[in-house]
């Protein structure tokens, strides 16, 4: 599993979105915050990391890519960690809850859900899948592109959208395809959240149309103790749009 890694401190994995890479947490992984060991993997053959896999053939589902985190934590030794997770990453920072809650002593939720797919959003991934297939990773990035980022950061920072196209292009078409059938197959979260003791940090973009403000508000209404971070101007991906605030944010979760 590839993972990259800088700072030192209490241990802090960043899980990253569909349809990116770890290479999206460059800008916190070049400021880590005093204090913080940043370790970002690539989830399961995503940039080619993992054994390779066809889709449809041994899916992964949510639970495998959570399940590859905690043996990626078991080999670096680490016991616990602060999990930050942005969007699909935070799906899989709620699996890692529910598999092994003892080894999450902090969380960072960005832009994310905790809710599972509508038949809507499943009907979705049935379009994007064809997607894929017919056009590979540069079908994925030509649908996905104008929701990824917000309107201000589309408008003011231009150059950001080709390096998340880039992102997007450096994985398999295979990889994506299972990751759309693990996000459309993974479970409703909403049950554990009163449950969670450890510190909470949501934080979403206000120019969000992908996983909307209203998603983070119902987080953290059910989370008792969270602190809801909202990012003006910026869209999906805040920790690109405003690497600023997320790595300041990083450090509020204790
Ligand atoms: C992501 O950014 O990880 C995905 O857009 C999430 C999703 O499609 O549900």
């Amino acid at each position: 599993m590839r993972y990259l890694e800088a700072g030192q401190g209490r241990p802090t994995v960043l899980l990253h979105a569909f349809p990116l890479s770890a290479d999206q947490w460059l800008p916190q992984l070049m400021r880590p915050p005093a204090g913080l060991r940043l370790i970002a993997p690539d989830l399961r053959g995503f940039r080619g990391a993992g054994p390779a896999f066809e889709a449809d053939l041994d899916a992964p589902g949510i639970d495998d890519y959570g399940r590859d985190i905690l043996e990626l934590m078991a080999h670096l030794d680490i016991r616990d960690a602060t999990v930050a997770g942005l969007s699909m990453g935070g799906y899989v920072a709620l699996a890692l809850l529910r598999l092994a809650p003892a080894r999450v002593s902090g969380l960072l939720l960005a832009d994310t859900r905790a809710t599972a797919d509508t038949a809507e959003g499943k009907a979705g991934r049935e379009r994007l899948r064809a997607v894929v297939e017919r056009d590979g990773s540069a079908g994925v990035a030509r649908e996905m592109l104008p929701k990824l980022l917000g309107e201000t950061t589309r408008r003011e920072q231009p150059d950001l959208e080709d390096a998340v196209r880039h992102l997007i292009e450096s994985n398999d078409a295979g990889a994506l395809a299972a990751a759309i059938g693990a996000m459309r197959d993974r479970p409703d979260s909403t049950s554990i959240l009163p449950a969670v003791a450890c510190p909470v940090t949501i934080v979403c973009g206000e120019e969000d149309v992908l996983t909307p403000m209203a998603d983070s508000e119902a987080m953290h209404a059910a989370i008792a103790g969270s602190r809801l971070i909202r990012v003006p101007r910026v869209g999906h991906l805040s920790n690109l749009e405003a690497p600023g605030v997320l790595t300041d944010a990083l450090a509020t979760v204790r």
